[in-house]
């Protein structure tokens, strides 16, 4: 696991999201300044989430980290698909309040997500989709391992415009082998 953000280092706690935290990490996750990177839409209620984010995910990972007791950020990995022939893949997905980007917070949720895919729940490889306009998300996730594949042309509409995507992943780099 990567040590060098510990959670002491920015004042953040990172724990597994329960149900009662679908309110608040909905909120989040459709506000201004967040929700521009994703696939949600302006000014929809926070209801409209709730279900997604209470389901339990026995085959997935969802983290949230935590500042002052609010939730700052929230990130998952998640069953790519029912086919057991997908069953070694997980799709990621992250999102970080406005106020709290660039300070470490999605660093330190991805290495906890990659932590649980590399060393317990037999993952070999993550994928995930981002805007080709999110700097800041592409070298991040460059930085922690995940290479381009492709891009998507005019994947989605964002302010008035198609934006393309680009499709990135990351193998494990050490799959466990038989050992003796
Ligand atoms: C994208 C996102 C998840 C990144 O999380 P974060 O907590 O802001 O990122 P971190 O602070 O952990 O790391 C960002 C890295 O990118 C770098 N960075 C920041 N802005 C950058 C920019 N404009 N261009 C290139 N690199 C940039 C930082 O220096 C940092 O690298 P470092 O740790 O080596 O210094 C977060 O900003 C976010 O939720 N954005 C809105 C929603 C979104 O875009 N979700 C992703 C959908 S795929």
């Amino acid at each position: 696991m990567d040590t060098a953000h510990k959670p002491d280092d920015i004042g953040i706690t990172v724990r597994a999201l329960e149900p009662a935290d679908a309110q608040e990490v909905s909120a989040l996750t459709g506000a201004p300044g967040t929700f521009e990177g994703t696939l949600q839409l302006p000014d929809m209620p926070v209801a409209s989430r709730l279900e997604w984010l209470q389901k339990l995910e026995p085959h997935g990972c969802r983290l949230v980290a935590v500042a002052q007791g609010q939730v700052v950020g929230s990130a998952g990995l998640h069953q790519a698909g029912l086919s057991l022939r997908r069953a070694h893949v997980r799709m990621l997905g992250i999102g970080i309040a406005a106020g709290w980007q660039g300070k470490g917070v999605g660093r330190l949720l991805i290495a906890r997500l990659l932590d649980w895919a590399d060393h317990w729940a037999g993952v070999l490889r993550v994928e995930l989709t981002v805007h080709a306009d999110n700097d800041r998300a592409i070298a991040l996730y460059r930085s922690m391992g995940f290479v381009e594949e492709g891009r998507h042309r005019a994947y989605a509409i964002k302010d008035g415009r198609y934006v393309d995507a680009l499709c990135m992943a990351r193998l494990h780099p050490n799959p466990p082998r038989l050992e003796g």
